[in-house]
């Protein structure tokens, strides 16, 4: 059963190989898990069945951005892969993912399944306001342009959106407590944060009132990833 709140693994492996001998670690659980840019141009949908296949709910995170017809017909084969969370850019507009809901509804309708939960992603946390303003020409602060477009993608119908744990009471306060932030950059206080900038702790994470975590490293560099995986939800979830 898909719960409303979850720990999600972030599977950043090269290949198939190394995600499978990960995945294989777990006899007990079966964690949430994303399956990203990486793994998915490299091993093709394939890996997308296979991992589905063991049990596993998939948050397929392509964050699609083209034309709305372009969105609709490629979300309608993401369907068809039976993924439970996929993403689009807010960016696209609300057309745009109209789109991608419709494309959606259309493949999950086609194979029986219930439709996969649609996010957005509103700024990547690898754009600084800086960037935004000085070479997007976009004349708004970070914090305005991400609650635009949250609001945007509620709008469309969009089941909430990936931003960061410091963003996610923003974002709440915008556009309900029932609209879905999932959000990483998860870190354990005196654990190094590796590339990520503004992080918070699962217990943070979890007081914050996010809906869903992704977690990377903190997991799957960990001596003992079930262990880790253990703690994590037990501090998020517990
Ligand atoms: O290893 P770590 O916990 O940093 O992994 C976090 C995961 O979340 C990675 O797959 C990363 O690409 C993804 N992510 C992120 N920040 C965003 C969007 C996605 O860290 N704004």
């Amino acid at each position: 059963m898909e719960k409303n709140r979850d720990v999600i693994i972030a599977l950043d492996f090269k290949d198939k190989a190394d995600t499978l001998s990960f995945l294989d670690r777990f006899t007990e659980e079966k964690p949430y898990v994303k399956i990203g840019m990486e793994l998915f141009y490299g091993e093709g949908p394939e890996i997308v069945r296979e991992i589905k296949a063991r049990g596993h709910h998939i948050f397929l995170d392509l964050k699609l951005h083209d034309i709305p017809m372009t969105v609709r017909k490629a979300m309608r084969n993401l369907a068809r892969l039976g993924v439970d969370m996929t993403n689009v850019h807010a960016a696209g507009t609300i057309d745009m993912m109209k789109a991608a809901l419709e494309g959606l509804a259309e493949g999950a309708a086609e194979c029986g399944r219930p439709a996969a939960k649609l996010i957005a992603v509103t700024q990547l946390t690898s754009t600084s306001e800086e960037r935004m303003q000085k070479e997007l020409l976009i004349d708004a602060s970070i914090n305005d342009t991400i609650v635009k477009y949250a609001q945007n993608t509620k709008e469309a119908g969009l089941a909430g959106v990936v931003c960061s744990p410091l963003e996610a009471a923003m974002v709440k306060e915008a556009c309900g407590r029932e609209f879905l932030t999932v959000t990483p950059g998860i870190r354990y206080p005196g654990a190094g944060v590796q590339d990520q900038v503004r992080v918070t702790s699962p217990a943070d994470a979890k007081e914050i009132g996010t809906d869903y975590i992704v977690v990377g490293r903190p997991i799957t560099a960990a001596e003992d990833p079930v262990a880790a995986y253990r703690k994590v939800c037990a501090d998020f979830l517990g």
